[in-house]
């Protein structure tokens, strides 16, 4: 019988910091697909991976890192979870929580979520508040509250989230039998950029700061080499291009509007640890790359996700992509979360036509 995915805790116990008498909380998160593309490896002379990470419960990567922080969390005996968030983190708190029974608060920047997002936080039964300010001025609150109250941080500063979404790492060597020579993906409060570095460093039995206890050091490699890391950044929100804070970022590409990333050493240490670089894209380019990847691969993806295929596109055309080399770009969330950007600009009033084969003919051109 086919193996059935069973959540990345169980997948990968032994690799996290859980026990087998814990009692998991999971949607079944992770086992997402890795989707050769093509034709992003006819534009680069490279060979393109697409890790599809909306295809997670909630519709982005969040889950890896929720099913450990509230899997944590319920065993610390914690009834509420608080988190701010650009929409995702918040989506995927409020369903783990609803799996688990736990209250969740979420502190959102007013106007500035995604509508499917906000409908997700909604749905599973979040308290959510929205703070006349940015994702950045929502996290120092959510801290503040959760140091005060008898409330856990579900935030990617709670290691637990990064221990989660390490794993996203582990499958991509698993796929692919090593590590590849670059891994590209969208860099916003810069936890999944430390957590795959983290993945790709333990699976080859090394540990990072980030890592949580020595287990990399003793478990067999699984692989022999690690790859750069390519982070990529909004223009209008890209503290580690200018490396400092930014005071008022602004993007298209809501879930990345961040100036003061939390796992700002984390990221730095990726970066430079790996040989790899963090370079910003244009809002154009993002959403050039969006349809790219709708159309040309197949995959519909929300603004930041394209992030990482827009930094692919810049790193080709400046010749700076090796040929050959072995790609993976993660995407991080899915397109159906936001479907106002996407369609913006575009024309969707459709006249009705005469219900038969030969109008539907007609105005099809065919
Ligand atoms: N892509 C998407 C779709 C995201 O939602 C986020 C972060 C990122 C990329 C950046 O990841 O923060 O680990 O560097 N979203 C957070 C949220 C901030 O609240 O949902 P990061």
């Amino acid at each position: 019988m086919a193996h059935q995915w069973q959540g990345i805790i169980n997948e990968y116990r032994e690799r996290l910091p859980f026990d087998d008498a814990d009692a998991v909380v999971t949607l079944k998160e992770g086992g997402t697909p890795l989707v050769r593309a093509e034709k992003l490896a006819a534009r680069t002379g490279a060979e393109v991976y697409i890790k599809v990470e909306g295809a997670n419960p909630t519709g982005s990567f969040k889950d890896r890192g929720m099913t450990s922080a509230i899997t944590q969390v319920v065993k610390e005996g914690t009834q509420i979870v608080a988190c701010a968030s650009t929409g995702n983190t918040s989506a995927s708190a409020a369903a783990y929580a609803a799996k688990a029974g736990l209250g969740c608060a979420v502190i959102l920047p007013a106007g500035k979520i995604a509508a499917g997002k906000l409908a997700q936080a909604i749905v599973h039964g979040a308290n959510l508040v929205a703070v006349d300010g940015n994702f950045d001025d929502c996290l120092r609150i959510v801290r503040e509250l959760t140091e005060k109250y008898p409330v856990a941080l579900v935030n990617s500063v709670n290691p637990y989230r990064l221990q989660g979404q390490k794993t996203a790492a582990f499958e991509i060597v698993d796929e692919l039998g090593d590590a590849p020579d670059i891994h590209i993906l969208p860099v916003g409060n810069a936890g999944n950029i430390s957590a795959y570095w983290m993945g790709y460093n333990e699976y080859a039995g090394h540990t990072t700061a980030a890592s949580m206890d020595e287990s990399a050091t003793r478990l067999e490699p699984h692989a022999t080499r690690l790859p750069r890391m390519w982070g990529v950044q909004a223009a209008g929100a890209a503290p580690f291009v200018a490396g400092h804070p930014i005071e008022n970022p602004e993007t298209v590409a809501t879930a990345i509007r961040i100036g003061n990333p939390a796992s700002w050493n984390y990221a730095v240490a990726a970066r430079d640890d790996s040989r790899g670089w963090i370079r910003a894209v244009s809002d154009e380019d993002i959403l050039r790359a969006q349809r790219i990847l709708a159309e040309e691969v197949g995959i519909f993806v929300e603004p930041a996700s394209a992030a990482s295929v827009a930094g692919l596109l810049a790193a080709a055309e400046s010749g700076e992509v090796p040929e050959n080399a072995r790609i993976v770009c993660t995407v991080t969330g899915n397109g159906l979360k936001d479907t106002a950007t996407a369609l913006a600009g575009r024309d969707i009033d459709f006249d009705p036509i005469a219900s038969s084969l030969d109008a539907a003919v007609a105005a099809l051109g065919l």
